[in-house]
């Protein structure tokens, strides 16, 4: 793998300075969360917030996208924050549900097993020793193998398996599904689920990651040979430009599969994505939805920058010290998480049940345009936590 090398940080002067935010300022920004989340648990009471608001608000769905986790995960957070056991009940009352889904199959063809039973199932069992849930997210990790080809080493993203529109298809999201797969190997021993998660990173960076270090969202491989084929979009502007969510997925997932095999290479994958996100944001730092947009009009998404605000934390913290990126990243995710706490969220905003505004869930599909979305409230929420209190990763 031969790419060009990684460019420079043009903000690093900006980033060698810790942004100048109060202790209050980031307490009565996870406040404003917590207190949202405890409003929320009696409207999402057996169900769970949409992928994405519509005006604002959330319509209450039953267990059946690939964001349900969202709201067990912010659960999670607040429990954590608080110690009110109100926050534990309602996470723990959404544990029976999650097996259900399994159970019978419902909506269980996709790659997102990983982020479903990571934010409900794992962190249950992290935080509390709840078995059920344990066997209930390895259950999740043996449905997600089925979508593992062994001949290209890639777990398939989206739909059947005998899909020709999907077949093969991976996309970079997927290396936030890996982490149920490392969590498996752990439990059990057995290092299968383990090989799967290593080999489809590697295939995910070698084929997603293109020279200049930006990103393909999909790629698509032949099942058969194993041969790589093409990539392409599915939410981002072109399938030569940079989806920013994508690209965010890509810094903390490779941040994420190094904390679990410390291969030293992810680090320097997820520093080529961080260099090249961080260099196309506009002056508040938060990305538009494409990189291919530094100015103008186009629709921000708050969600890529929350996303890379806790990828640049777990990445920094793996760095070593003498790094100079150690610092910078660090500093950079407080820039980012500033900047959305202090103009982005929700706070001046009674009627909306979101957290954070301003985020884009397709852009390509006019879906969730400009509206809270349930991965970019976790996310800000998440980096919040993070840096107000230190936080053990449900990853
Ligand atoms: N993983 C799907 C998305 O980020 O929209």
């Amino acid at each position: 793998m031969s790419r060009s090398a990684i460019e420079g940080l043009s903000r690093s002067a900006l980033f060698s300075k810790t942004p100048e935010y109060e202790a209050q300022f980031w307490t009565a920004a996870l406040n404003h969360a917590v207190g949202k989340i405890k409003t929320n648990i009696p409207t999402f009471r057996a169900s769970y917030p949409g992928p994405a608001s519509t005006g604002n608000v959330y319509p209450a769905i039953p267990n059946v996208d690939w964001t349900a986790s969202f709201w067990t995960g912010l659960l999670w957070l607040a429990w954590e924050s608080t110690g009110d056991n109100g926050f534990r009940e309602a996470a723990e009352a959404c544990i029976p549900d999650f097996r259900a889904r399994l159970d019978n199959r419902s909506h269980t063809e996709t790659h997102d097993l990983g982020f479903l039973y990571t934010l409900s199932c794992v962190a249950s069992w992290r935080l509390t020793g709840n078995s059920f849930a344990r066997a209930t997210a390895l259950k999740a990790a043996d449905i997600l193998m089925i979508r593992y080809y062994e001949k290209a080493g890639i777990i398939q993203a989206w739909g059947n398996l005998t899909d020709p529109a999907q077949q093969g298809r991976i996309i970079i999201d997927c290396a936030m599904n890996l982490p149920l797969l490392y969590w498996a190997s752990e439990e059990t021993r057995n290092p299968y689920y383990r090989e799967a998660a290593e080999r489809h990173i590697k295939a995910a960076n070698q084929y997603l990651i293109r020279d200049n270090w930006s990103s393909f969202h999909t790629f698509f491989f032949d099942t058969e040979t194993g041969a790589p084929l093409k990539g392409t979009t599915h939410q981002g502007y072109s399938d030569d430009s940079c989806w920013s969510r994508g690209q965010a997925w890509g810094i903390y997932g490779n941040a994420l599969s190094y904390r679990y095999n410390r291969d030293p290479q992810l680090l320097e994958n997820a520093r080529g994505l961080a260099r090249y996100f961080l260099n196309r944001l506009p002056e508040d730092l938060v990305a538009y939805w494409d990189l291919i947009f530094v100015d103008g009009p186009e629709e921000r998404d708050s969600s890529a920058a929350a996303i890379a605000a806790c990828g640049l934390l777990e990445l920094s913290a793996a760095l070593p010290a003498i790094d100079p990126d150690h610092r910078l990243f660090e500093q950079g995710a407080l820039h980012i998480l500033g900047s959305l706490a202090k103009s982005y969220t929700t706070l001046a905003m009674p009627q909306s049940n979101g957290i954070l505004l301003h985020g884009v869930y397709g852009k390509p599909q006019g879906s969730g345009v400009d509206e809270c979305t349930a991965f970019g409230d976790y996310f800000y929420t998440e980096a919040l936590v993070r840096v107000i209190r230190g936080w053990k990763p449900y990853w």
